[in-house]
């Protein structure tokens, strides 16, 4: 399948997002005659081939929806070989690199491939992505997920120590994306990758210990307006609350001049005539809100970011 390419029908061999809940996504490869169980029974893989992309498919105690496969769906679907990277920090890093279609991004290490089907989307139709992983067997996993994908023509993957060996090209990239435990070791190589116009870079750090090493190296590399940020989602809930409405007048009011006594007379007089039934103290009022959670998802990494001015210059 092309994931690049929506389409409005499920065709055997597709990549398919079964969507339960927001909670419970999962990918799934349709092939005739399988069955997939979940918590709303079994699904046949037969009633979702034909069916409509986001369109609703009985299960035996239920139903479930099938979406078409994102890389957004990826990212919260795919199966984990390393950390990845998340919507958040994604979608600011694909700024940050200022990508287009047809820009060449370079890309280490790939993982597991989250952030990689975001830039290839993003590069789309005619750019390209060299993406680095020394790791064999996450980037022979990888090549053969981007070719099932339908991908294969938009990126490449190389087994390469990028911090000992570099990239292996000169003056092509547009930008280049870090995402190692010790990126400072391959910033001079980036330097090296990027196009003689100039281009970006970024990296992604967990520990503020490796982001100041890494900024050193930029700035030795020539890179320069580095920055550094911390991207924290956070959601809101939406939810009905009760409140008891509490008066203060009946507690001590500071002593205020005549004029200023009067003057605040008037305005809770024009505020109480704005309401539609003025509460009293003690009552209780229900209504919609929406509330930061008690506990939400905190540090991720940091992500710093920095532009290679024209080669020449820099040197
Ligand atoms: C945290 S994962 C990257 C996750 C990826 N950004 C994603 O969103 O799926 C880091 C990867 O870098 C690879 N790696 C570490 N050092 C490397 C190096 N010097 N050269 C190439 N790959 C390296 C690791 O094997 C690992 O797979």
């Amino acid at each position: 399948m092309d994931m690049l390419k929506y389409k409005s029908l499920v065709e055997e061999g597709d990549l398919v997002i079964v969507y339960l809940d927001i909670r419970h996504m999962y990918p799934l490869t349709v092939k005739r005659d399988e069955v997939f169980q979940s918590k709303y029974g079994a699904l046949k893989h037969n009633d979702i081939i034909g069916s409509k992309f986001g369109s609703c498919v009985s299960c035996t105690k239920g139903w479930v929806y099938v979406l078409f496969p994102t890389p957004e769906l990826w990212t919260i679907t795919l199966p984990h070989r390393t950390q990845i990277l998340y919507a958040a920090d994604i979608s600011l890093i694909i700024v940050q690199l200022d990508l287009k279609p047809g820009s060449i991004v370079c890309e280490a290490g790939t993982g597991s491939g989250s952030l990689s089907h975001a830039l290839i989307r993003a590069i789309a139709p005619d750019g390209f992505l060299h993406t680095f992983e020394f790791h064999e067997k996450r980037a022979e996993v990888a090549q053969e997920e981007f070719k099932s994908h339908g991908l294969s023509h938009l990126v490449k993957v190389e087994r390469r120590d990028v911090c000992s060996d570099g990239f292996g090209i000169k003056r092509v990239a547009d930008a280049v994306f870090l995402d190692l435990p010790n990126p400072w070791e391959a910033v001079p190589h980036a330097a090296t990758a990027i196009k003689e116009s100039g281009g970006r870079i970024c990296s992604f750090s967990p520990c503020i210990e490796q982001v100041q090493r890494t900024c050193l190296a930029m700035q030795v590399s020539g890179f320069r307006d580095i920055v550094t940020v911390e991207c924290l989602q956070r959601t809101l809930e939406v939810k009905k609350i009760t409140q008891t409405i509490i008066s203060f007048d009946k507690y001590d009011r500071v002593k205020l001049t005549p004029e200023a006594n009067q003057k605040e007379k008037v305005e809770e007089e024009v505020e109480e005539s704005n309401q539609e039934k003025p509460m009293k103290d003690g009552e209780t009022v229900t209504h919609w809100t929406a509330l930061p959670p008690l506990q939400s998802a905190g540090h991720t990494g940091y992500l710093t970011y920095a532009s290679f001015l024209n080669f020449s210059e820099s040197q």
